[in-house]
């Protein structure tokens, strides 16, 4: 990578891919490349030629969030600025990454790199943040985000190739409601009542505007995509599937996502 900073855009519902992220941004300081990690979704900096454009954002339902999808599309044209993306999953991506490669060409970037490393579980009942099984892929998988970012400085990343037919298909199909209704269906976040003190924290944080007040409470509508960011940081852990109150998985503390990110 010859860019001589860099700009990493990140959406991360319970703090896997930040952690990514900032291992990342750390190996590149080192370096003496200045690495700024912004929010998503979130204003979009005007930035140099010679600023590489970092995306990270997990991946979900086999593809993205609707909005990391509307924000990506929201990208304005590269002009030839190299790019890179530095996801999360749990298992499978699907080909993901082929379509995020394929609109960054669309828009006149160059991709360079591309890593998504396996991160633990976020939903899901019985999830544990400390478990020595989370802690031991966490490491992991922020190693690999590190050695990741060290091997784009020395140029010998690349973007798997590699063209799966179903490249593309979830990716629209993300876009769409019908996946994410089903996710819904299968794990329907609610807010348990009894816990809940009203603090709007919830509200403030979701990136999907998916939380109202309804009959002088706070509820999740169909606007939910599952993100877990609210079930992961709500401080009286009153949010988890079927309104099961209980603390709920995250990677990190969330005054160390919003301190790590730079707004202005
Ligand atoms: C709604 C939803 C859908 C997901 N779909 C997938 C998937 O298709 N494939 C996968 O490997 N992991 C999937 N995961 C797991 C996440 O990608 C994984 O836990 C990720 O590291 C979460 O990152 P975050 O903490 O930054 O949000 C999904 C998680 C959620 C909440
Ligand atoms: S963050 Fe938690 S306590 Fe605060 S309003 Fe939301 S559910 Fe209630
Ligand atoms: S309600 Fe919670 S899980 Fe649903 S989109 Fe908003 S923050 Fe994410």
């Amino acid at each position: 990578m010859n860019s001589k900073s860099v700009e990493i855009y990140v959406f991360s519902g319970s703090g896997n891919t930040f952690l990514l992220a900032e291992a990342a941004a750390g190996v590149f300081n080192a370096n003496g490349r200045e690495a700024v990690l912004r929010p998503l979704p979130g204003e979009i900096f005007p930035a140099r030629p010679d600023c590489a454009l970092g995306l990270s954002f997990p991946v979900a339902c086999f593809a993205t969030y609707p909005f990391v999808i509307k924000f990506l599309q929201s990208l304005p044209p590269g002009g030839g600025r190299e790019a890179f993306y530095l996801g999360s999953m749990a298992a499978f991506s699907f080909s993901t990454e082929e379509a995020i490669r394929r609109l960054l060409v669309a828009k006149n970037y160059k991709p360079v790199g591309c890593c998504i490393p396996k991160m633990p579980s976020n939903y899901g009942k019985h999830l544990s943040p400390a478990s020595p099984a989370n802690q031991n892929i966490i490491k992991t998988g922020t190693g690999e985000a590190a050695a990741f970012a060290s091997r784009l400085l020395d140029g010998k990343t690349g973007w798997d190739k590699k063209t799966a037919p179903w490249s593309g298909f979830f990716y629209r199909v993300a876009q769409g409601q019908w996946p994410w209704r089903l996710f819904r269906w299968f794990f329907p976040l609610q807010i348990n009542k009894a816990q809940c003190v009203q603090c709007g924290f919830c509200r403030k944080i979701c990136p999907a505007g998916a939380i109202e007040t309804k009959a002088g409470a706070l509820s999740i509508n169909s606007n939910c995509v599952g993100c877990q960011h609210c079930a992961a940081f709500c401080p009286q852990a009153a949010i988890g599937i079927g309104g099961q109150s209980g603390s709920y998985y995250r990677a990190a503390e969330y005054s160390r996502i919003t301190g790590g990110l730079r707004r202005q």
